[in-house]
């Protein structure tokens, strides 16, 4: 059995004592031991937002890694670094594809020393509005996963969390719908992961959906067994929103 999990990426928001307060205020009004529970605060926030959660149950990750564990690679963050405070994060966001230009054979590195330091990387995949209209998001999604997971061993597969956002759903307030969430999830993430690891992997893995997620239609995405919970943005910025979310998919998954 796969455990539901909801992870929040704050992206660029947030100070450090801002953060605290919302992290505070959705570790008090969580009412759920079933859905794990994931905050992804900027670098600059995650210590205070660590001494926040200290004894809950509520996980950190963080929004990107380097691939080296030290060195003259400068505004950069190691998972030595990281794993100090983390148990989770972010790898291959299309946000940091397309306006930082990284590509499958960074976020590979990037996964590969995630996982030498314990880390759990959600990978990000999904494609892009025009990619979609071309007919090219089975390609798209199937060669994102395959690029970012060779060499890995089946069980380092097995740990993943994988996030399909389709881009074009991201932050637009136009999410997808759950029928095509699912069968991108089924047909290319878990079908690649079968392809690579065997069916075993393919069916442990966890595999969240993202892009425009809120209180309202989460269930709709939840509500089908291959899809295990959300990758948040815009809606993990607000207790109350993040929270509902969180709520309904463990009423979804009960
Ligand atoms: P959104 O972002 O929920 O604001 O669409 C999701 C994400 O980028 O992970």
């Amino acid at each position: 059995m796969r455990q539901p999990l909801i992870a929040g990426n704050w992206k660029m928001n947030k100070t450090a004592t801002e953060g605290q307060a919302l992290a505070r205020a959705i570790r008090e009004g969580l009412q759920t031991q079933t859905v794990e529970v994931v905050l992804c605060p900027p670098f600059t926030a995650i210590p205070a937002v660590h001494a926040v959660l200290q004894g809950s149950s509520i996980r950190l990750g963080a929004q990107n890694v380097h691939w080296e564990d030290a060195g003259a690679f400068t505004g950069e963050i190691s998972p030595v670094m990281l794993k100090e405070w983390c148990q989770y994060v972010i790898i291959g966001h299309s946000e940091r594809r397309q306006y930082f230009h990284e590509d499958d054979e960074m976020i590979r590195r990037k996964v590969l020393a995630a996982l030498r330091h314990g880390l759990i990387p959600i990978l990000c995949v999904g494609e892009t509005l025009a990619q979609r209209e071309a007919g090219e998001t089975g390609t798209v999604v199937a060669t994102q996963t395959r690029r970012a997971l060779e060499g890995l061993s089946p069980e380092q597969a097995a740990g993943l969390v994988i996030a399909y956002e389709p881009v074009w759903a991201i932050g637009t307030g136009r999410a997808a719908t759950g029928a095509d969430a699912e069968e991108v999830i089924q047909r290319w993430v878990r079908g690649t992961l079968e392809e690579l690891f065997g069916p075993e992997v393919a069916r442990r893995v966890r595999v969240l959906y993202g892009g425009s997620v809120t209180p309202e239609n989460i269930a709709e995405f939840v509500c089908r067994p291959t899809i295990d919970g959300a990758l948040v943005g815009g809606a993990s910025l607000k207790a109350e929103t993040f929270l509902g979310i969180i709520h309904e998919t463990a009423r979804a998954k009960a």
